[in-house]
């Protein structure tokens, strides 16, 4: 089984001067939520996510190798310039500096180089979509294209892997952005080489339902969480409720598993709406207690129970660490239910706004040289 330890850079064949890359890496939303985490962001439950095809960070890596002109000057610092959307962007730099300094010892050759990375979403900025993990994982993907380069006997195999190593390091969920359409992240019996360290890609025989399964994103509150992903983890420690819930969620990723393999619908609704309210209930019992849903995320799953009910339609809910509403159903459902959001949802939308996405197929690499 690889370990940690497989993941440390120790072999380069090459000398590399400078080059840019530009990959792209989506966002995903968890069916079976990673809530809790034990140091250096090793999951306290197994998780499962769809990756998503529109909302995406893309990321431009360039770099260019630092001159150490007298002896006493050592590169004992990182050097890079941030930009997002081709602006400085000082604020976003102390992340970023966290996260080389958590890689580091997997990829000695950073403090090298000098970096330039730019960085854009495809998704409105402060939209409450989370950016980290589309965000960590096109970083990781630049990185890992560096490092292919200074070792190009690297397998693709091994290459993906350590992208989804490193960005978990960046934020725990960015290892479900690397690959599609189906990513468990968590070591699960059941499933093939999953591991604690990265996410793998759901390989099962899924079915035919689930083909281009679609997700319209309600965006019910764009201000900022007023209670970080970071905190919530932490309150998972001396949680009343926190061993039974790692007991459940590898419970239902093996449903999830036969589900996905076997199409059940209305099976599928049942574990996915359940996990959402479940990470919501561990918001609410933990100490201190907070509530991330609003007044009209209520309003919206209340929505959807009654056209389901009156429908039979399989449209669902899950929701991620926030107000807003992911709205999942099958594409051939695709024209009743946008009828459904745009008559019934839509007035629950911060300033009417919603974006369509769908299941997708993971990172991108959009320019190398
Ligand atoms: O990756 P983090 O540390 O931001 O945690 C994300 C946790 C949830 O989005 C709430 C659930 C999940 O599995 O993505």
């Amino acid at each position: 089984m690889i370990s940690e330890t497989d993941f440390i850079a120790n072999h380069y064949s090459t000398e590399l001067n400078q080059g840019n890359f530009i990959w792209s890496a989506p966002s995903n939303i968890a069916l079976v939520k990673y809530w809790g985490k034990k140091q250096d962001q090793i999951p306290a439950n197994q998780s499962l996510s769809f990756t998503l095809n529109k909302c995406k960070t893309i990321t431009k890596l360039g770099f260019e190798r630092r001159r150490f002109d007298k002896l006493s000057e050592t590169n004992s610092t990182f050097s890079f310039d941030l930009l997002f959307e081709g602006q400085p962007k000082e604020d976003f730099k102390p992340k970023i500096h966290k996260f080389l300094e958590r890689i580091e010892k997997y990829c000695p050759y950073l403090k090298n180089y000098h970096f330039t990375i730019d960085t854009q979403n495809t998704f409105p900025h402060s939209s409450g979509i989370a950016s980290s993990a589309s965000g960590m994982a096109a970083l990781a993907m630049n990185i890992m294209s560096l490092e292919k380069e200074l070792n190009p006997s690297m397998t693709e195999e091994y290459f993906y892997k350590k992208a989804s190593f490193l960005a978990r390091l960046g934020s725990g969920s960015a290892c479900r952005s690397i690959k599609g359409s189906i990513v468990v992240w968590g070591e699960h019996q059941e499933i093939e080489e999953s591991s604690n360290l990265f996410g793998v890609a759901f390989t099962s025989g899924v079915h035919s339902n689930f083909n281009n399964y679609q997700d319209t994103i309600l965006l019910v509150d764009k201000g900022e969480k007023q209670v970080s992903s970071t905190l919530g983890h932490d309150l998972m420690h001396n949680h009343p409720f926190a061993a039974q819930r790692f007991l459940q969620a590898p419970e239902n990723l093996s449903k999830l598993k036969s589900i996905l393999e076997n199409g059940n619908l209305e099976e599928f609704i049942k574990i996915v709406e359940s996990e959402a309210l479940t990470l919501h209930a561990m918001m609410m019992t933990s100490m201190p207690y907070f509530i991330l849903m609003k007044p009209n995320t209520l309003a919206i799953i209340n929505k959807i129970w009654s056209f389901r009910n009156e429908t039979k339609i399989p449209v669902c809910f899950t929701l991620d660490a926030g107000a807003n509403v992911h709205v999942l159903y099958p594409e051939n459902n695709k024209n009743e239910t946008l009828q459904f959001i745009k008559d019934e949802l839509v007035g629950y939308c911060q300033n009417g706004q919603y974006i369509c996405d769908e299941i997708g197929f993971g990172s991108q690499l959009i320019l190398e040289n």
